[in-house]
């Protein structure tokens, strides 16, 4: 049966394929899946003292051959992309036991892979029996839904997160332990609950504050936990009801960042424009001021009407730096700087100060 509404910040219990089915067609920004990984374990693994490795061995992670997991992926990949807006995106994150089929299965269905991410485990489990190198990583995919899709990035978010540096497709993130790790009378309460770090660093940087996150594979809520922290909306799908009681638990003692100004971003493309003569209403640059690029081998002089000046060119900040250069185009934002008293400053710099200004308002 097909409900017109479901409920947000809410862990439904079932199998999520039939969950889904109940979902309204385009109606979520990004799917998270953290599917089974179909490990087929068949002995016990001992540690070199003899206790024994708890793997994945729960009824949940079993499939009877490579068709089964494959019909499964298949089956809840293709109601995924049902219910995803056309704009929104997907990630799914497993290991060699599984990726590639999911890899695979997501390109026929036409989804469009636009990176895949390696996470790498600064605490992986060693390889006891010193037969492989230690399985060190996990792969993330993350897909748009068409290739023309117009998904979500926050690139500067991103950026500025690493540092001022592109944010690269290699993550380095311990596994989850420490007082993050649910654990009930000793035990862990979920043999792969996964760090929130990791999980925080997907949400900021596909998703915007109110987007809407479903989890199908919801296990102890680490994607709910996140997004209500960060003021996003979850729908979490669960089969086991003793996860779900312990997800719901922990949810509940997140505080979400209460003044949403500091976790709303605006990507460079979003912001207002500010034009160049707005620098010198704003007392920043003097009519006279002289402009040079980063080394220093071009000059322009700053004319009170916001256009600057060479020798043989007058024009915007962009069209003279295009001209020097003997270049079709130009940034004149990122290439002129200001001499200051003791350094020079970008003029992208002092823009930036205006927008701070202004964003006060
Ligand atoms: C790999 S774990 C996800 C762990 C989760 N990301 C976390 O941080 O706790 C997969 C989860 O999917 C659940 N699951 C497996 N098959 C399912 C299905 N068909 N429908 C809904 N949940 C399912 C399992 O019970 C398990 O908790």
């Amino acid at each position: 049966m097909k409900i017109k509404n479901f409920c947000f910040n809410k862990i439904y219990q079932g199998n999520c394929l039939e969950r889904m089915k109940m979902f309204p067609a385009k109606s979520i920004d990004l799917i998270f899946a953290d599917p089974p990984y179909n490990l087929q374990l068949e002995k016990v693994l001992k540690r070199p003292d003899q206790s024994k490795v708890n793997g994945v061995k729960e009824n949940w992670d079993k499939f009877n051959n490579f068709q089964d997991y494959d019909n499964f992926t298949k089956n809840w990949l293709n109601e995924a992309r049902r219910i995803l807006k056309d704009d929104g995106t997907i990630w799914v994150i497993g290991t060699y036991h599984n990726i590639f089929r999911i890899g695979k299965i997501l390109q026929d269905l036409n989804f469009w892979i636009l990176n895949d991410i390696i996470w790498v485990k600064t605490n992986p489990m060693p390889n006891f029996r010193g037969t492989r190198f230690s399985n060190a990583h996990e792969t993330l995919i993350w897909c748009s839904k068409n290739k023309k899709s117009k998904y979500t990035f926050n690139y500067n978010l991103m950026k500025s997160l690493n540092d001022d540096l592109q944010m690269r497709s290699d993550w380095i993130f311990p596994i989850c332990n420490g007082s993050e790790r649910l654990k009930h009378r000793g035990k862990k309460v979920h043999p792969t609950q996964k760090p929130e770090a990791l999980i925080t660093r997907i949400i900021l940087s596909v998703t915007n504050p109110g987007d809407i996150i479903l989890d199908p594979f919801f296990g102890t809520g680490t994607i709910g936990a996140v997004s209500k922290k960060y003021n996003r909306k979850y729908i979490g799908i669960e089969n086991e009801k003793k996860y779900i009681k312990f997800a719901e638990k922990r949810i509940k003692s997140i505080e979400p960042i209460k003044n949403v100004k500091f976790i709303k971003t605006i990507e460079k493309k979003q912001q207002k424009r500010i034009p160049f003569g707005r620098l010198i209403e704003f007392n920043l640059i003097q009519p006279g001021d002289i402009l040079h690029d980063l080394k220093k081998k071009w000059h322009a002089k700053v004319r009170v009407d916001g256009s600057i000046i060479t020798e043989n060119f007058k024009g915007s900040i962009h069209s003279v730096a295009a001209n020097l250069q003997n270049l079709p185009s130009c940034n004149g934002w990122t290439f002129w700087y200001k001499y200051e008293k003791k350094d020079s400053i970008s003029i992208d710099v002092l823009r930036e100060k205006i927008r701070s200004e202004l964003e006060r308002f």
